[in-house]
């Protein structure tokens, strides 16, 4: 049974992540999508309603017998990825950009759990500049988020704001 984490705001989910999911079902049996509960951001969505986003469009994507759970954490990833008795933790990885970052957050998970791989994985290119903090940002100026991120995404960002 290999079980990954694919940990991450997902403030909100965005096809990006969508297409990683997708591409991580081919590596393993079991992903646990987990939110960040992280107190000190102010973020655009509640937990709820981002569990609530992304179980539902979970039910839209390619995952073959890949079996994939919503769940939010606090504190250290790899304390959580030790309880869900993980393997791994998927990040994604869109441009050279994010490499250093990730890179210092693989090895400090590594160090502090030696039993937990990282695993990186790129998007589709379609998605290489997609991220939950350009979503919202060209949102809130009233740009248009077609592709970018699933239509109920779209549809609650609308609602939040009217
Ligand atoms: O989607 P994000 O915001 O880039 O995800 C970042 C995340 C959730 C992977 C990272 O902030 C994290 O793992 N936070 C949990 C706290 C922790 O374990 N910190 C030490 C990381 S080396």
């Amino acid at each position: 049974m290999r079980r990954a984490i694919y940990p991450g705001s997902f403030d909100p989910v965005t096809n990006g992540h969508l297409d990683i999911i997708e591409r991580g079902c081919k590596l393993f049996d079991e992903i646990i999508i987990a939110i960040l509960v992280n107190p000190d951001k102010q973020p655009f969505f509640t937990i709820e309603e981002r569990r609530e986003m992304l179980q539902e469009v979970l039910e839209t994507i390619a995952h073959g017998k890949c079996m994939l759970r919503v769940d939010a954490f606090e504190g250290l990833l790899v304390h959580y990825a030790v309880a869900q008795e993980a393997n791994a933790i998927v990040r994604g990885i869109r441009a050279i950009s994010d490499y250093e970052y990730e890179l210092q957050m693989a090895l400090m998970n590594r160090r502090l759990e030696p039993s937990i791989e990282t695993v990186f994985m790129m998007p589709a290119e379609t998605y290489s500049y997609v991220s939950s903090r350009l979503v919202k940002e060209v949102f809130m100026l009233g740009g248009e988020l077609d592709g970018l991120v699933p239509s109920l995404v779209q549809t609650r960002m609308k609602e939040r704001k009217s």
